[in-house]
């Protein structure tokens, strides 16, 4: 979704390894927008324009929703732009992953009532429609939606798709709706805290039985060996043109690794399988269960490689109401053990037969998608052995300045040593 931009730790994917895979993809992707610097700073909305729009009276206070505060207003505005919505379309995994999804349920859909959670510019409302919906409330607080009404007209469904200009929380609409899609996932699934205006959608509007696509959501992590990243970032300064620079090696480590990184890597840098970090069911799933997010994992190495980091990933599915996951809580893909949640490495990526959901994955050894992975590099590699143990928990809180922000706190131990790294994503 929006956010990382550009490196800011100064890695750039345009680098010969990465290039190929950039290639294969059509070239050119840029991270969501542009927006690393605006969101940190902002733009000015003062109390004032809060006053405005929200009432500080407190007997209303628990009808209210949420203040739309100055970040908001600069994640909106970063969808504004017409990048951050080329690139998602572009993305065919995920762009024709969500349209198989709606056919896949189009008799649920045929001459129901949609609400489309965040509709850029109109992509899945338009497809919705021609699926047969009755009616398709388009919502989107950014000025996209301006576009995307323009995009509704053009394609003769202005009486069908109703384009709303503003935040789910705030917009009125005098019926219930069958059917709610959207497309909220952030990098390692919870960054940038969309999943909350999904929440508010369901608790607002959703018909009891209604669909919600998609309809869960998993998070992954795994150790991972990346030795030609840290070869090209850290190693790189100890022989620059026959001089010796390695006074740099701090300060490249810093840089380079002190925030996530977003970056397609293969199935060849993971080490083992995957812990699962997090199980949403977003027919289920409230409020404050995304405030912050914990589990503890342990990993046993399955060859000896330099462990430079985690990398981390997710897939959502597509399953119609009856077989939401409240009703099966154990998805028939896990079968470790409940202490380390292992996978068993035949993740459900493709049905093997036509009952299984539809799964949209951003796994290393799936097909890339915008998303790609997110790797927390540590400074140092450790060496590990076949079978070493790698062990310790992790917690993700939403940034008390920004929601859509993620504090990330890692620890991780191996061979007798311990660490601890803490980051944020903005
Ligand atoms: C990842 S884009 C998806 C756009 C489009 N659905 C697509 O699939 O191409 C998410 C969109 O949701 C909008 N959005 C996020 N939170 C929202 C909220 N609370 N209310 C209205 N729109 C929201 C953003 O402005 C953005 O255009």
């Amino acid at each position: 979704m929006y956010g990382i931009t550009g490196y800011s730790n100064g890695y750039h994917q345009n680098q010969q390894q990465q290039h190929s895979s950039e290639e294969k993809r059509g070239g050119g992707r840029r991270r969501r927008g542009g927006r690393r610097s605006r969101h940190r700073h902002g733009f000015g909305v003062s109390d004032d324009h809060h006053q405005q729009h929200y009432n500080n009276d407190e007997t209303q206070e628990q009808k209210s929703p949420p203040p739309c505060t100055d970040f908001d207003m600069a994640y909106f505005h970063s969808y504004a732009h017409v990048g951050i919505h080329e690139e998602m379309i572009k993305d065919r995994v995920r762009t024709d992953t969500y349209r198989a999804a709606i056919m896949e349920h189009q008799s649920f859909i045929e001459g129901k009532v949609v609400m489309d959670v965040g509709c850029g510019t109109g992509i899945l409302s338009i497809f919705c429609a021609r699926a047969g919906a009755k009616r398709v409330y388009a919502v989107d607080a950014s000025d996209i939606a301006l576009q995307a009404n323009e995009v509704v007209k053009a394609n003769n469904l202005a009486g069908k798709v109703i384009v709303l200009h503003g935040r789910v929380e705030d917009v009125e609409i005098d019926e219930e709706v069958d059917v709610i899609i959207s497309e909220w996932m952030g990098y390692m699934l919870l960054y940038e805290s969309m999943l909350g205006s999904v929440i508010t959608a369901r608790d607002r509007w959703l018909k009891h039985g209604g669909l919600i696509l998609p309809s869960n959501a998993t998070l992954y992590m795994a150790p991972i060996t990346h030795p030609d990243r840290y070869n090209d970032s850290i190693e790189f300064w100890r022989n620059v043109y026959g001089i010796d620079m390695s006074a740099m090696l701090q300060l490249a480590k810093q840089c380079a690794f002190e925030e996530p990184c977003v970056e397609t890597i293969t199935g060849e840098n993971v080490l083992t399988w995957p812990h699962v970090v997090k199980q949403v069911d977003c027919y289920t799933i409230q409020h404050d269960e995304l405030e912050s997010v914990s589990t503890r994992y342990k990993f046993q190495s399955m060859m000896r490689a330099p462990l430079h980091g985690f990398a981390f990933w997710f897939d959502v599915e597509f399953s119609g109401p009856t077989n939401s996951p409240t009703n099966n809580p154990i998805p028939p893909l896990l079968t470790g053990t409940s202490n380390n949640n292992h996978v068993d490495g035949i993740q459900k990526k493709k049905r093997a037969n036509p009952n299984e959901a539809l799964v949209l994955s951003t796994a290393p050894e799936d097909p890339p998608t915008h998303w790609q992975q997110t790797l927390i590099y540590f400074y140092d590699p450790i060496d590990v052995e076949q079978d070493q143990v790698i062990e310790g928990s992790l917690m993700l809180s939403q940034s008390k300045e920004n929601r859509r922000f993620m504090n990330i706190h890692l620890e991780y131990s191996s061979g007798g040593r311990s660490y601890v790294k803490e980051s944020v994503m903005r």
